[in-house]
């Protein structure tokens, strides 16, 4: 304290403060089972008032800035790491990464270029070159890890208009589905591809894009003189798990020379699963494909990835040299020359050690297990009186609606599915959302959390149940 500008801690002061983060962290897992699915927001706005404050001149004791964020703050929030987050697409948290985390800050290795930390950087390549194998893409592939997903499809737009278009931007056309994630909209505009070159396709009864519709589109589009780029097709929607048809959309951009992205945030990684591969037939013809480590891998959030079939397109986008940088090589994986990056994080580390911790079979397990626990589920909950199935499972994730006598409206039933939604969540057990289709509101079950076991799914059946049973007869 007598030298304000000395910011170092001792040894032992960096091991009393470590050891009181973990012990609260580990304390804070341990009750995730028992803690409320649904967080507390009670007085939540007052609380969020009150929190407003000065930059604080004087330092405070760990303690004491601990106690508000484990006992009151961090509770206040959605269960997202809890066995029972059942809701939008769960993502993980799982604890090695939190170790390779605290590796990574402390450590504080320089990751952009690879001549700053070769060995490092190597780590993060072979965790890029196992996502590429799995989803059985060509050794030519690269990609580059991301904040989330849709870092990796503003990533890929850029890289495809690059490639496609050169400086001939306005005249280039992008397609989704009308089931696709908003994030890729909202990546087009990032890279320069306005809301009017972008088209939406429809889709069938199952929610899959309409090939025949795409064709259509890009047959006007054509014909008016614009060129059309790049096509996205969804590998599970985060409305209702569709899994378009990759194989169909992949025929057709070959057949008319045009970027096939596939996203991949929700569903890609049960393409680990050997057993579930035809479950995505077509995925590894994808030109680019954006996968979420945060979802699937249940990874802390703020890990994302992308995947590019020629990865020199990645590489032409990204590459630049500057005088005050060590000269670019092209032999080892060079993240600053696979994506937008120079200074960083290390994210590479936190899926390296906890592949190599755990072991990839056990994710392969715990993968499938997701998948046989939706599908029991969702076979259960169809068989509530009311239920109606409007998707079942593709992969891990449900969508349904009520139905009934009682319910003789659209509206109706509209706004009983929504309280089902709301009221299954207010039971504390598990929190699930729904979703606007159409003319329809529907509910959702997504099962992605690592923490969600049979318990979770029978309790979600069971107030399931009972909530359904209640609104249908009383309307
Ligand atoms: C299918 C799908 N695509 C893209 C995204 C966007 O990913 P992120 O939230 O990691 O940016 C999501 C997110 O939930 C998603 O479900």
């Amino acid at each position: 304290m007598n030298d304000p500008a000395n910011l170092e801690f001792s040894p032992e002061a960096m091991r009393t403060m470590g050891h009181a983060v973990v012990d609260r962290a580990v304390a804070h897992l341990a009750g995730l089972a028992d803690a409320p699915s649904n967080g507390n927001f009670d007085g939540i706005e007052a609380l969020c008032e009150a929190l407003r404050e000065p930059e604080p001149l004087d330092g405070s004791t760990l303690d004491a800035l601990l106690d508000p964020l484990f006992n009151e703050w961090i509770p206040r929030s959605f269960g997202t790491p809890g066995p029972g987050y059942l809701a939008y697409i769960p993502g993980g948290g799982i604890y090695p990464a939190a170790l390779a985390d605290f590796i990574a800050d402390t450590a504080n290795r320089y990751t952009g270029i690879w001549q700053a930390a070769p060995a490092l950087v190597q780590l993060e390549a072979n965790t890029l070159d196992w996502m590429r194998e799995w989803m059985q893409f060509p050794a030519t592939a690269r990609g580059v890890f991301t904040t989330g997903g849709s870092m990796a499809m503003f990533n890929a737009i850029a890289a495809a208009r690059e490639q496609r278009l050169g400086t001939d931007i306005r005249s280039g056309v992008l397609y989704v589905s009308s089931q696709s994630h908003h994030s890729i909209t909202k990546a087009a505009r990032l890279a320069g591809i306005a809301h009017d070159r972008v088209r939406t396709i429809a889709v069938d009864a199952d929610f899959r894009m309409r090939v025949d519709a795409l064709q259509d589109a890009i047959d006007t589009d054509r014909a008016t003189g614009l060129k059309p780029f790049m096509v996205f097709s969804t590998a599970g929607t985060t409305n209702t798990g569709a899994v378009d048809p990759l194989d169909a959309v992949a025929d057709l951009c070959a057949r008319e020379g045009l970027w096939h992205h596939v996203d991949g945030a929700y569903g890609a990684f049960f393409h680990m699963v050997p057993a579930l591969r035809p479950l995505l037939a077509g995925l590894p013809r994808a030109d680019s494909l954006t996968l979420d480590p945060h979802k699937g891998l249940f990874l802390p959030y703020g890990t994302g990835a992308l995947l590019v079939r020629d990865g020199e397109a990645l590489r032409a986008l990204h590459a630049s040299d500057a005088g005050y940088l060590p000269t670019s090589q092209n032999t080892f994986y060079d993240p600053a020359q696979y994506g937008p990056e120079l200074s960083r994080g290390f994210p590479g580390l936190r899926v390296w050690l906890t592949m190599k911790l755990l072991g990839t079979d056990r994710y392969r397990a715990a993968l499938a297990e997701k998948r046989a626990l939706a599908l029991w589920a969702a076979d259960e909950i169809s068989k509530i009186p009311g239920i109606v199935m409007d998707a079942a499972p593709q992969l891990s994730l449900f969508a349904f609606h009520l139905e009934h006598p009682s319910l003789p409206t659209l509206e109706a039933q509209n706004a009983a599915t929504r309280a089902l939604m709301e009221r299954v969540t207010a039971r504390g057990r598990v929190m699930v959302t729904g979703a606007q289709v159409g003319e329809r509101y529907l509910g959702r079950v997504c099962v992605l959390s690592f923490r969600t076991r049979r318990a979770q799914m029978d309790a979600c059946i069971e107030d399931m149940a009972r909530v359904a049973g209640t609104l249908i007869t009383h309307g």
